[in-house]
């Protein structure tokens, strides 16, 4: 029985290794098609399978759109569903179900791509799938191709720079602990706020605490690199007590500090 086992073991690893076994992430960058890297468009050209995360079930994948042009017509697409929560218990379910049907096309054989917006590094789905791939599925090669983030696509179309010299640069997600917003903006010189435009106004109010100082340049946008972007430049007095300064969670807010002399 044990012998048995061993041959069947060792038939089913002879043939993972003779398959090969390969996924590609891709980041997407923010939304123009032509702001992606010419390795990323090879690699979407190849895709024969195509998986493209969307946060509703009838909603389209933002990535998606935005390689669609490249894709080849016989391209199968995936959609997957990552709903917009917060309760991690509830999102590790979809993680490792959408993982096993990554797992499974690239079983197949054939070439498949996840895709997803800016870069795979910096909030992205992909971080849960890379990690219920490694460790559930140890025999698939990765290779992630990086994308443009969408703070970099911001700061080239504000013609800002997010940080220079000796400053300290802070990426902070706007929708969760406004304390934890207000200690982080206290000890960095520019804080680029993502996640949620909705909660825009809320760190307004906690980057005064945190010793910004009235003339203090806030950047805000919101679809960026799409069409219908918006984009302000403002001072944090201009924007004291301004109601929803972006209504759309796809917003960017960097905050570039001139210190308060009275606060810390
Ligand atoms: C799940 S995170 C993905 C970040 C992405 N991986 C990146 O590199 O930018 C989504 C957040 O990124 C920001 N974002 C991504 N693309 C954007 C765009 N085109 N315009 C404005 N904000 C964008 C928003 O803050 C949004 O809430």
């Amino acid at each position: 029985m044990l012998d048995k086992l061993k041959i069947s073991f060792n038939l089913n690893n002879s043939i993972l290794q003779n398959t090969k076994m390969r996924l590609s992430c891709v980041g997407c960058g923010p939304g123009d098609p032509e702001l992606l890297t010419i390795k990323a468009v090879d690699v979407i050209k190849n895709a024969e399978v195509v998986f493209a995360p969307t946060a509703k079930k009838d909603r389209p994948s933002i990535a998606l759109s935005v390689v669609k042009k490249y894709l080849s017509k016989s391209a199968k697409i995936v959609s997957l569903m990552f709903p917009m929560l917060k309760d991690k218990e509830a999102l590790k379910g979809y993680w490792k179900e959408n993982a096993e049907q990554i797992a499974a096309a690239v079983r197949s054989g054939k070439k498949v791509v996840y895709l997803t917006v800016g870069d795979p590094s910096i909030y992205s789905t992909w971080i849960y799938i890379h990690r219920e791939l490694t460790k559930n599925h140890r025999y698939i090669e990765i290779d992630i191709v990086p994308g443009i983030a969408s703070m970099f696509a911001f700061a080239a179309e504000a013609k800002i720079s997010l940080a220079e010299g000796e400053e300290t640069l802070a990426i902070v997600p706007a929708c969760y602990d406004m304390d934890r917003v207000r200690r982080t903006s206290n000890v960095c010189d520019t804080v680029v706020f993502l996640k949620d435009g909705r909660y825009f106004d809320n760190v307004i109010e906690t980057l005064y605490d945190a010793g910004f100082a009235e003339d203090s340049m806030i950047a805000i946008a919101q679809d960026v690199a799409v069409q219908g972007e918006i984009m302000k430049m403002s001072t944090l007095a201009n924007l004291q007590g301004v109601k929803g300064p972006t209504e759309k969670y796809f917003s960017i807010m960097v905050a570039k500090k001139k210190k308060r002399s009275d606060r810390k």
